[in-house]
């Protein structure tokens, strides 16, 4: 199916929305790793409009995240509620989540990654800046409440190189 490019403000707020509810799909590596994420800004830096995207060391991603400038964050319909659990879930180290989920990849338009064909929206970014949060500034109250673990995120900032629709949400 045809895909048009468009504007961030076109898809800022249903992209928001999506973080708030069942999450959306960081899309990272090659082969490429779906995981699902809640967490996430966006706006504008440098002139630029960036994604910030954070994930933890733990995961399966993080290597594909350091392995991999480019990434894709996807925006699933609504009826997929249960795969966007598994990718969540389920880690992509000892699970083809793709297969799983019978989810589908293509090559991106503008970066060098994958998104999942079955997206609504999808956004191409590439990280322009990456940093772990730093617990010597942090809150000690998120601390305590989101890192007993000290397993601080990184935050990876993807200028956001291209996004692209399929169909409304
Ligand atoms: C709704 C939801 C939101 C999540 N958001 C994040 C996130 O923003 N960052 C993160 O590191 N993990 C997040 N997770 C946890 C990962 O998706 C989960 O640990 C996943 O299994 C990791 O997959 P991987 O090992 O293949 O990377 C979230 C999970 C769910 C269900």
């Amino acid at each position: 199916m045809m895909r048009k490019k468009v504007d961030l403000s076109e898809v800022l707020i249903e992209t928001l929305d999506r973080l708030d509810g069942d999450g959306i799909l960081l899309v990272a590596g090659n082969p490429p790793n779906p995981m699902t994420i809640g967490w996430s800004t966006i706006g504008h830096i440098w002139n630029k409009e960036i994604m910030n995207v954070l994930v933890r060391p733990v995961r399966y991603t993080f290597q594909k995240m350091e392995s991999s400038r480019d990434f894709s964050v996807c925006v699933l319909p609504d009826p997929y509620r249960k795969e966007l659990n598994l990718c969540g879930t389920r880690s992509g180290c000892d699970t083809n989540k793709l297969e799983l989920c019978n989810l589908h990849v293509e090559k991106c338009h503008l970066v060098d990654s994958f998104f999942i064909s079955e997206s609504a929206i999808h956004f191409e970014c590439r990280t322009v800046h990456k940093h772990f949060l730093d617990p010597v500034t942090l809150d000690p109250e998120i601390i305590k409440r989101y890192y007993p673990q000290k397993d601080y995120h990184m935050v990876y900032y993807g200028e956001i190189v291209g996004i692209f629709r399929n169909f409304p949400l």
